[in-house]
């Protein structure tokens, strides 16, 4: 049982416990597809408050700027699992792909070939499945997740760990990315489905609180790439 946590307050930070490594990434387009680069090398620490509200002057942590602010943190996301929460289901050939919507816009879904879902439509061709399940796989919000026609589940193995993500090809901030199953425990105490990837919200925009569903990119930006699609 991991000892790693973390603790979302009320209108405030993530409080992180149990020495979870630390590091920032940068997201960046490589042909079509896309991938991270480091960023600055950010203080580990046993316990430490990742900012929530958006509004901070020490990025990635909180400096209390959210009370002076009265930062309105409700949590308003599903506790169901994953499978109980899905929009849509992907039935390829050779491979499924279950999707719940839960976007946050990092691109990893676009592959050289396509976007997951037309790749797992044509499933039936080894490499197009191959780059299906890495598009996947590399989804940081853990919206979509690839599943073999025996029901065999694709994830990586991934150390439990948090990435602060960045955007550079939108000039953005992106979500906390949470790895490797840490749990994440609500301001009322009740803990989150544990997943191996997860996408925190930390513009303190979200309308899907705790996690993110993109809203960093800016609101109308969000509403033309969403009502395009
Ligand atoms: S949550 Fe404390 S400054 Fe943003």
């Amino acid at each position: 049982m991991s000892d790693k946590k973390i603790k979302i307050t009320k209108n405030g930070p993530y409080i992180v416990t149990g020495n979870v490594p630390l590091s920032e990434k940068i997201i960046v387009p490589v042909g079509k597809h896309y991938e991270y680069e480091e960023g600055k090398t950010l203080p580990q620490a046993e316990t430490y408050a990742l900012c929530r509200c958006g509004k901070t002057k020490t990025p990635p942590f909180c400096d209390g700027t959210h009370a002076k602010i009265n930062f309105d943190g409700t949590e308003v996301a599903s506790k169901d699992k994953f499978e109980d929460r899905l929009v849509r289901t992907v039935n390829g050939p050779a491979l499924d792909l279950l999707d719940d919507g839960r976007c946050s816009l990092s691109r990893f879904c676009h592959r050289e070939p396509g976007h997951a879902w037309n790749l797992t439509k044509q499933s039936d061709d080894p490499e197009k499945k191959k780059e299906a399940i890495r598009g996947a796989s590399e989804c940081p919000a853990g919206r979509i997740v690839a599943v073999e026609k025996n029901g065999e589940v694709y994830e990586d193995k991934l150390e439990q760990s948090i990435d602060i993500l960045y955007d550079k090809e939108k000039g953005v901030i992106g979500p906390i990315y949470v790895k490797g199953g840490i749990p994440i425990e609500a301001a009322d105490g009740e803990v989150y489905e544990i997943r191996n990837r997860a996408a925190l919200c930390r513009c303190g925009q979200s309308d899907n609180k705790p996690f993110c569903d993109a809203m960093h990119l800016g609101r109308d930006e969000h509403e033309r790439i969403f009502n395009k699609k």
